[in-house]
């Protein structure tokens, strides 16, 4: 694939909601670059979900420090229900409120081709349909499910305008559309419809009542944490391997799964069961855009140890050692 890339520092493109401006806005989506657009509760980061790169660029370009799973933004519930598995609630909760200011927290459909960096390793999905007509057209031309989190740098408030999006990532992003004030102005409210239950995670532009009411509830949500919100994203908790993971590695163990960043840099790779490289050429875009399916597949090898090799902590190799050291850490 052809991927535009997003850091060369250009000027970011200011398109309308005009059909000859979406055309434009989702070529550069399917070629792999981040297109700011308009919603009904706050302006998203998209990028094409399907890629993993593209995901990455999201982060480099909000300077995000950790990785959290991204909100997938769909046209319609036909194509939200090919990426996860609605219960009858959910179905119930997608059916009465989209499009609209709510995400749905699902388990992961199979073949759902997300990539493993949008959803930062989780077996469940963020899911919404929003309201607005140029980001409908614009998911609609585009056919890929879109990864957006709020497009403001990271530690900065959401914008709700593109004036507000150019300030902060002008340079940044390839392009913004300007569909006006967001008339929500508030992040979406973010519903987990799981096995274990239905949880409120995050309180947003749906209050908590209509929710209960739609699914005709007598007592109110429960909530992550049991009464306190936790942290959206916290809830659900990450993956962790099973394998004693090993950072900066320098030396390879026999039997161990290796982790490389930048070539065969780690001695004794011969004595490895299993070498991969988050990017040959030393990436980190391309590191991140690994990440997740990488740990997972040498994990699934049923190594006891991954040993991982230096990953500079510049850029997005910070979020990289930020994961790794938690993967470190759960064993
Ligand atoms: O209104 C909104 O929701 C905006 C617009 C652009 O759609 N998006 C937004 O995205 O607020 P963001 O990335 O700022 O917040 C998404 C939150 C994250 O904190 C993440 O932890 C949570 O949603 N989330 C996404 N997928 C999840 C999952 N599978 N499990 C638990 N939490 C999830
Ligand atoms: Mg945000």
């Amino acid at each position: 694939m052809n991927d535009v890339g997003s850091t060369g520092r250009k000027a970011t493109l200011r398109l309308g909601c005009e059909p000859a401006d979406v055309a434009l806005a989702a070529d550069i989506l399917r070629r792999g670059g981040l297109v700011a657009l308009p919603t009904e509760t706050v302006y998203g980061l998209g990028a094409d979900a399907t890629n993993g790169s593209a995901v990455a660029r999201i982060y480099e370009a909000k300077g995000r420090p950790r990785f959290n799973p991204l909100i997938v933004h769909v046209p319609t519930l036909e194509v939200a229900v090919r990426l996860g598995t609605f219960s009858q609630d959910a179905l119930t909760l997608a059916r009465r409120f989209w499009p609209g200011p709510l995400t749905l927290v699902v388990p992961l459909a199979t073949g759902h081709g997300v990539s493993g960096l949008a959803l930062a390793g989780h077996e469940t999905i963020g899911i919404r349909i929003p309201a607005h007509p140029a980001a409908l057209a614009l998911l609609t031309a585009t056919d890929r499910p879109i990864a957006a989190p709020s497009a403001n740098l990271s530690g900065h408030v959401s914008p709700t305008r593109a004036e507000h999006v150019l300030a902060d990532l002008d340079g940044r992003i390839d392009a913004v559309i300007d569909g006006g004030a967001a008339q929500v102005g508030l992040e979406s409210t973010i519903i987990a419809c799981l096995p274990g239950g239905i949880t409120l995670l995050r309180p947003g532009g749906i209050c908590e009542r209509e929710i209960a009411a739609a699914l005709r509830l007598q007592s109110d949500l429960q909530r992550a944490g049991g009464g306190t919100i936790l942290a959206p994203g916290m809830m659900v908790s990450h993956y962790a391997p099973k394998a004693r993971v090993r950072l900066d590695a320098t030396e390879a163990n026999a039997g161990d799964a290796v982790l490389l960043f930048g070539g065969p840099v780690v001695a004794g790779l011969d004595q490895a069961a299993t070498v991969l490289d988050l990017s040959p050429s030393g990436d980190l875009v391309e590191a991140a855009a690994n990440l997740f399916d990488y740990l997972r597949r040498l994990d699934a090898t049923g190594a006891a140890a991954i040993a991982v090799a230096p990953i500079p902590r510049n850029g997005l190799g910070e979020a990289i050692n930020d994961r790794l050291g938690r993967a470190s850490a759960a064993t």
